[in-house]
């Protein structure tokens, strides 16, 4: 891809270079009046441009323009040609926007060599300096769950003001305007994803995805990203697994696909295997089963081993340039061991203990508190027959006697 690239810059630099040695002594202007128009696409600008004055009357030149923008998706330059004076573009609004054109003259008027114009017309636009600084969204990635819904997920910037809200907008070509998520995914009261259901989001095309919010401070920096879903797919864990001893000793595990729009044939199969010998040791294998088979067989098996396997899945690499692994699935063992019990739950015990000393506590403090009244208000009503009263002449009469 990146040869590909270098080999057209390479070419068309080429083409400039032989071009300006052909050149007949007639100059060329760049276009004028270089304007990018942002119709609120998220960065998806348009450029546009008239011809230069001089050329107005020339009737018999066709004239063509040599257009450079800096990708700021790519981190580089892009070139392209065109006889149209307006071309639309993906940008990064967050990041400078660099657009430069030229003038090539064709046709009768040059003898039919092309011309390019010495200078090129420039736009360089720098992006809005609004937002609170530091408060753009961290990690934003997208999985496409079983080819069924878009799960988008952000972190919130740790400078992000506690009070503060955050918005997820969208566009792709077939929008008119940006919208916005349609359900957001929410924890501890804050914004953290957003669920796309269904067929809301294209494949194969770019969407572009903008987090953007407000707070008391003012409004929060912008992210933008641009991507397209078919390559961040997670297929959905696998269910159904069967273990089998055969005849031979061997062991075949099979399984079926997960239900979904997921072809059979795009899934790449990773099984996990592991050997707990009589000794409790255990020896984990883990292999990738590029065929698309829906079994693995284990040549032998002693029966003194308890061997358990999960699987996983992924897209293969001819359905799909990228895929998330899905999770495991449950594990399957011969021989099956009855589930242990469950351990004693240690976090649970101290819970009861605390609410037993918590409910002791307060009953031995409300009885002293009452005791203590008791005894206040018996003083002050100089009741000498009370039974504390009592019992401490009592008490005393009793030292007294010791002593
Ligand atoms: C460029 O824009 C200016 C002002 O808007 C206008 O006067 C001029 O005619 C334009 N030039 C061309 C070639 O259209
Ligand atoms: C183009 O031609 C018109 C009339 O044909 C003339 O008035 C005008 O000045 C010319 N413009 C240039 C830039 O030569
Ligand atoms: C354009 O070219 C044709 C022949 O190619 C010629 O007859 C005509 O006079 C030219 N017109 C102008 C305005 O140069
Ligand atoms: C145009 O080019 C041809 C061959 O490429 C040459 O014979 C002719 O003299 C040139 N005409 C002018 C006006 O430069
Ligand atoms: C999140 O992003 C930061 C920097 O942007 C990076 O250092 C970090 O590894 C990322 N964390 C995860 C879990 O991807
Ligand atoms: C997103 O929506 C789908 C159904 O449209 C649902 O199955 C899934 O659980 C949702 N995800 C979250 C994280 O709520
Ligand atoms: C977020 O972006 C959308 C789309 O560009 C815009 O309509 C909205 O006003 C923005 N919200 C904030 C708080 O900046
Ligand atoms: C394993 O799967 C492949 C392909 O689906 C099939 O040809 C083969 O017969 C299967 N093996 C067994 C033992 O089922």
């Amino acid at each position: 891809m990146a040869i590909k690239t270098c080999l057209t810059h390479l070419m068309l630099l080429l083409i400039i270079w032989k071009e300006s040695l052909t050149c007949n002594g007639l100059t060329v202007d760049p276009p004028e009046n270089l304007t990018v128009l942002d119709p609120g696409h998220l960065g998806h600008l348009q450029i546009s441009w008239s011809p230069p004055g001089s050329l107005i009357n020339m009737t018999n030149c066709s004239i063509v323009y040599h257009l450079e923008y800096f990708n700021t998706y790519r981190n580089s330059w892009s070139m392209t040609r065109m006889n149209v004076r307006s071309y639309t573009a993906q940008f990064d609004l967050m990041k400078d926007i660099k657009v430069r054109v030229y003038t090539i003259l064709d046709g009768p008027c040059t003898n039919n060599t092309m011309i390019q114009s010495r200078s090129y017309a420039e736009l360089i636009q720098k992006p809005p300096s609004t937002g609170v600084m530091d408060t753009e969204v961290q990690n934003f990635t997208c999985v496409y769950h079983n080819k069924e819904h878009v799960e988008c997920m952000w972190r919130r910037n740790p400078n992000t003001p506690a009070i503060s809200k955050q918005n997820l907008y969208f566009w792709h070509k077939k929008l008119d305007q940006a919208v916005e998520c349609p359900k957001y995914m929410v924890s501890g009261g804050v914004r953290r994803g957003c669920n796309f259901t269904g067929t809301s989001l294209p494949e194969f095309a770019n969407i572009i995805f903008c987090v953007n919010g407000s707070s008391p401070e003012g409004p929060l920096k912008q992210t933008f990203v641009s991507l397209q879903i078919q390559n961040l797919m997670k297929p959905a864990t696998t269910k159904k697994l069967h273990l089998q001893t055969c005849p031979d000793k061997k062991l075949q595990l099979q399984w079926e696909r997960p239900n979904g729009k997921i072809p059979g044939h795009c899934l790449e199969w990773e099984v996990e295997h592991n050997q707990e010998g009589p000794d409790g040791k255990i020896s984990k294998t883990q292999s990738v089963t590029r065929e698309t088979n829906f079994n693995f067989t284990l040549p032998s098996a002693h029966n003194s081993e308890r061997n358990c396997f999960r699987v996983r899945s992924k897209l293969h690499k001819y359905c799909a340039d990228k895929s998330f692994w899905s999770d495991w699935s449950r594990p399957t063992c011969d021989p099956e061991k009855e589930e242990m019990a469950p351990e004693p739950q240690w976090s649970v015990v101290p819970v009861y203990i605390y609410i037993a000393a918590a409910i002791i506590a307060v009953l031995v403090l409300s009885l002293c508190v009452g005791a203590a009244l008791q005894v206040k208000k018996s003083r002050q009503e100089k009741k000498p027959d009370s039974l504390l009263t009592t019992l401490f002449t009592r008490n005393l009469t009793l030292t007294a006697a010791e002593a």
